[in-house]
C-alpha cells in the first residue's frame, strides 16, 4: 500500500513539473489506506508547503467591518490588515443586511425570544415571527403557500429528496449548485444533466426519463450570471409531463418588476410548480423557503427531513428577514439603484475588454481561464483595493477559473468606478483583456 508521504511527494512532484492548475483539492478527495484519516497528512502538507504559499489562503480572508460596499479585512499570509477596499464579493445586493431598520429587528426579537429557536419547526421550534414571516412572503409570491428552511442549502436538499425516489429522473442543467446535486443524490433518484441552457440536450434528456420527472433550473446562474431559457424550458416540460423548479438564490427579491423573480422577469410565474429562494443573498440574512401549492407545502412538511430534522430560524434572524422583506418591496428604487449599478459595471468592463461572459445580472464572472495564475491576480486586486474571490476548479471547470464579482445597490459611482478602475488595470497589465 502506498504511503502518504509517498503519495505527497508524487503530487509534489507533479505539480512542480506541470504547474500549480495540476494541483488541487480533488487530489485529496480519496486517501491510499483504511484509515478514515488516511487524507488528512497529504492535504496538511500540501496545504502547509504549497497551496498557502501560492496563495490559496485568499479563501476566506476575515473582514473587519460588516459586508458593507467597501470593507476592512485581514490578508493573512502577511497578517496585514487592508482598509477601504470595494467590495466585489458580497451577496448583499440590496444592501440589506446593514439597514438600521433590519438589525433593530433582529435585536429587538432576540432581547424577546432569545438566541434560538430551541426546537425543530415540526416540533417546538415555531414562533409567531416564524409564521408571520411564511404568510408574508407566501402574499409576496402569490402563491397559497410557503414553507421556511435553515438554509437555502437544506431548501434544495429537502424539497427534491422530500419528493423524488429511486427509479425517478431529476433533470438539471450542469452548471447547477451543488446542493440541487446533493438533494439529487440524497433522493437516489436517477440524476440527468443537460448541457447549460441548451433546449435540445434537455429534450434528449427527457425522452430517457423514467419514472416521476423533475426538471431543476436556476433563476441566475450562480457562477455565470445568466439566466435560463425559461419559455423554451417550460414549454417542454409541459410537453413532456415534468414538474419544474427554479432556484432563485440570486434572482429573488431584484429580477422582476415586483421582484418575485426571475419567473416574474419571464411571466411565467403560475408554470412554475415549486419556486425556491434564499434570504441569505438579497435579504442579508440567512434561511430560505420553498412557495407553491398547499398540497405541496403539505407533503413536504412530513418529508423534507433537512427541515424536519434541523432547528427553526433563530427569531432574530427570522425578524430581520422580514424587515428586510418589508424593504424590498416598500422601496423598488433599491432594485433600480442595483440595475443601474449592474448596467453601468458591466458597460465599463466591456468595453474596455474584459470578458464577463454572458452575465445578465449582478453576479458578472471575470474570466481568466487561467487556473496557475489566478490567485496571484487576486492577490494584487486586494492590494490595489478591491476584494473579490477567485474561483477555479473545482468550483468551475477546469481552465475556466473566474473572479466571480458582485454588484450591490450600495456601492457608490465612485466606489464602483474604483473598483472597475483597479480591475481593469491589473486585467490590462497581465493581457487579460480582448
Ligand atoms: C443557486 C444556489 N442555490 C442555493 C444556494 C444555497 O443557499 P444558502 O447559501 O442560502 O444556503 C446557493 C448559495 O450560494 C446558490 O448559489
Amino acid at each position: 500500500m502506498e504511503s502518504p508521504k509517498k503519495k505527497v511527494k508524487e503530487l509534489s512532484a507533479t505539480a512542480a513539473a506541470h504547474g500549480f492548475d495540476d494541483f488541487d483539492h480533488s487530489n485529496f478527495y480519496s486517501g491510499s489506506s483504511d484509515d478514515a484519516f488516511c487524507m488528512l497528512d497529504p492535504m496538511d502538507e500540501w496545504w502547509g508547503t504549497r497551496a498557502y504559499g501560492a496563495g490559496y489562503y485568499q479563501f476566506g480572508l476575515p473582514m473587519q467591518t460588516a459586508p458593507l460596499p467597501t470593507v476592512d479585512i485581514r490578508e493573512t499570509l502577511g497578517n496585514e490588515v487592508l482598509k477601504n477596499l470595494v467590495n466585489f464579493s458580497s451577496y448583499n445586493y440590496l444592501g440589506l443586511s446593514y439597514r438600521p431598520e433590519v438589525i433593530e429587528a433582529a435585536v429587538e426579537a432576540t432581547r424577546k425570544y432569545g438566541l434560538g429557536a430551541s426546537g425543530s419547526p415540526v416540533l417546538s421550534g415555531t414562533m409567531e415571527l416564524h409564521e408571520e414571516l411564511a404568510e408574508k412572503l407566501a402574499k409576496f409570491k402569490r402563491k397559497e403557500t410557503a414553507l421556511l428552511f435553515s438554509t437555502g442549502y437544506s431548501v434544495n436538499l429537502g424539497v427534491i429528496s422530500g419528493l423524488m425516489r429511486p427509479g425517478d429522473t431529476v433533470i438539471t442543467d450542469q452548471y447547477s449548485h451543488a446542493s440541487v446535486v446533493d438533494g439529487i443524490i440524497l433522493s437516489k433518484a436517477r440524476v440527468s444533466f443537460f448541457r447549460h441552457n441548451k433546449i435540445d440536450d434537455l429534450e434528449k434528456k427527457l425522452k430517457r426519463a423514467t419514472g416521476k420527472k423533475l426538471v431543476v433550473v436556476e433563476g441566475v446562474y450562480s457562477m455565470d450570471g445568466d439566466l435560463p431559457v425559461l419559455p423554451e424550458i417550460v414549454d417542454l416540460c409541459k410537453r413532456y409531463d415534468a414538474r419544474i423548479m427554479i432556484d432563485e438564490a440570486h434572482s429573488a427579491f431584484i429580477f422582476g418588476e415586483n421582484g418575485r423573480g426571475v419567473a416574474e422577469h419571464f411571466g411565467l410565474e403560475d408554470e412554475i410548480d415549486i419556486h425556491m429562494g434564499t434570504f441569505s443573498k438579497s435579504l442579508g440574512g440567512i434561511g430560505g423557503f420553498v412557495a407553491g401549492s398547499f398540497k405541496l407545502t403539505n407533503y413536504l412538511r412530513a418529508f423534507a427531513r433537512s427541515r424536519v430534522f434541523s432547528c427553526a430560524l433563530p427569531p432574530g434572524v427570522t425578524a430581520g428577514i422580514s424587515k428586510a422583506l418589508d424593504i424590498a418591496i416598500d422601496e423598488p428604487e433599491l432594485r433600480k439603484r442595483l440595475w443601474e449599478n449592474v448596467h453601468f459595471a458591466q458597460n465599463k468592463l466591456r468595453e474596455a475588454g474584459v470578458d464577463i461572459g454572458d452575465s445578465e445580472s449582478q453576479v458578472i464572472p471575470v474570466m481568466i481561464r487561467d487556473d496557475k495564475h489566478i490567485f496571484s491576480y487576486a492577490e494584487q486586486l486586494i492590494h490595489e483595493g478591491v476584494y473579490l474571490n477567485p474561483v477555479r476548479f473545482p468550483a468551475v471547470g477546469k481552465h475556466r477559473s473566474r473572479f466571480r464579482i458582485s454588484i450591490s445597490a450600495g456601492h457608490t459611482n465612485e466606489q464602483l468606478e474604483r473598483g472597475c478602475d483597479i480591475l481593469i488595470n491589473v486585467m490590462q497589465r497581465h493581457g487579460l483583456c480582448r
